[in-house]
């Protein structure tokens, strides 16, 4: 599977977010991580429908939406009228996982599931055939620009396996503390999907892009 890059704009200037989102593009990142946050399931407030669909008309990247919402079943059709392609929601924060899994294909998105720093990867055994992204957060999840967990590359490891049996097409995907320099052993572990924030929009956009690509291209 070709590794992908996910900038996270919940580091972007959103004064000029269609610029700098031109410039993730440009520079060869095939997804926008687009973080909702509720002030809920976790203490923040990002931004939610209205942005999503203003910058989906100024991209052609795959909206990678990362709901870290209580209950999301409850957003599921409005986010894929704002113009998500994969839907990512939180073990922790769905009453019914299954039911919520299954909304999600009925409105025509990819499904994903995360688990917070402290779930263990044996909670996705019965799940692990119904989505089609599996999203291993590597910082409590609420704010960018924390340290990266180094206990997450043995969970990346543990969920590459236990994917390989039961659903070898489906990608893993790691978001939190990731940089240039420690993005290799993260992939090596086996995540597809990389997330960054603070690594690609702090300095310059252009140039931090490219280098991921540089060094995602090597595995
Ligand atoms: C954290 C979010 C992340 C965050 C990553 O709750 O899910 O996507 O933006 O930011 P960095 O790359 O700065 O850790
Ligand atoms: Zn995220």
């Amino acid at each position: 599977m070709q590794k992908i890059l996910a900038p996270s704009i919940l580091s972007a200037d959103f004064k000029i977010l269609g610029e700098q989102l031109r410039q993730t593009a440009e520079a060869g990142a095939q997804y926008i991580h687009f973080d909702v946050m509720d002030g809920d399931f976790v203490p923040s407030i990002s931004f939610g429908m209205p942005v999503l669909s203003s910058i989906r008309g100024v991209t052609e990247q795959v909206m990678d939406v990362h709901l870290m919402v209580t209950e999301p079943i409850r957003y599921v059709k409005a986010f894929k009228e704002a113009g998500a392609d994969f839907l990512t929601v939180h073990y922790e924060a769905c009453e019914d996982l299954h039911r919520t899994l299954e909304e999600i294909h009925k409105y025509g998105m990819k499904a994903g599931i995360s688990i917070k720093p402290n779930t263990p990867v044996y909670m996705l055994h019965p799940f692990l055939k119904e989505a089609e992204m599996f999203l291993i957060m590597s910082v409590e999840p609420g704010f960018g620009g924390q340290s990266f967990i180094p206990y997450s590359l043995n969970k990346i490891q543990e969920l590459r396996g236990l994917l390989e049996e039961k659903n070898p097409e489906a990608a893993i995907e790691v978001d939190g503390g990731i940089y240039h320099r420690n993005v290799g052993e993260v992939l090596q572990a086996g995540a597809d999907v990389i997330v960054s924030g603070s690594g690609v929009f702090k300095g310059d956009i252009r140039e931090n892009t490219a280098k991921f690509m540089e060094i995602l291209k090597q595995y």
